[in-house]
């Protein structure tokens, strides 16, 4: 022991309180660094699974202008985060579909020479009326939207 520890009786006893004062410190220190790192972390890892989510829950979206689309015209749109394409016929009927050819996923876009929708990655052929598949390697149809007009606007929701 030191002289001063002897000299003073509440030496050790100030001792304890502070090696308890640096343990909470420490381990308070310790909590908030490991929060700060571990949240950021959590929340790169988290959010595309979020944003997944967020994007599979997206029902409905709504296209401003779109009676400003001429007829035999396209506009391309995000549909949650995938493309889209609305569709106004010559006969002033609306057509939404995806835009994500069902062969190996290249985006599609309408043809208004041969009113078609065509994916140049391989010569897909889809219907523009339906979103079929016609020719080419696409094995299955776009997935097609129900469309609403209302006040100028689109009103494309998940079939
Ligand atoms: S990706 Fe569209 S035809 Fe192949």
């Amino acid at each position: 022991m030191s002289d001063e520890s002897r000299q003073n009786p509440e030496q050790p006893e100030s001792d304890d309180s502070r090696r308890t004062f640096l343990k909470v410190a420490a381990g308070a220190l310790g909590a908030c660094y490991a929060g700060g790192i571990g949240y950021p972390v959590y929340r790169y890892l988290a959010s595309p699974v979020e944003k997944a989510e967020s994007v599979a829950a997206v029902n409905e979206v709504t296209v401003p202008d779109a009676t400003s689309i001429p007829r035999n015209a396209a506009l391309m749109f995000k549909f949650g985060t995938k493309p889209a394409m609305l569709i106004h016929h010559e006969d002033d009927t609306w057509t939404a579909v995806s835009a994500v050819c069902t062969h190996l996923g290249c985006t599609a876009g309408y043809d208004p020479q041969e009113k078609r929708i065509f994916c140049p990655c391989h010569n897909g052929v889809y219907d523009a009326k339906t979103g079929a598949n016609v020719s080419g390697p696409p094995p299955k149809p776009l997935d097609r939207f129900n469309v609403e007009i209302v006040e100028g606007k689109a009103v494309v929701s998940r079939a």
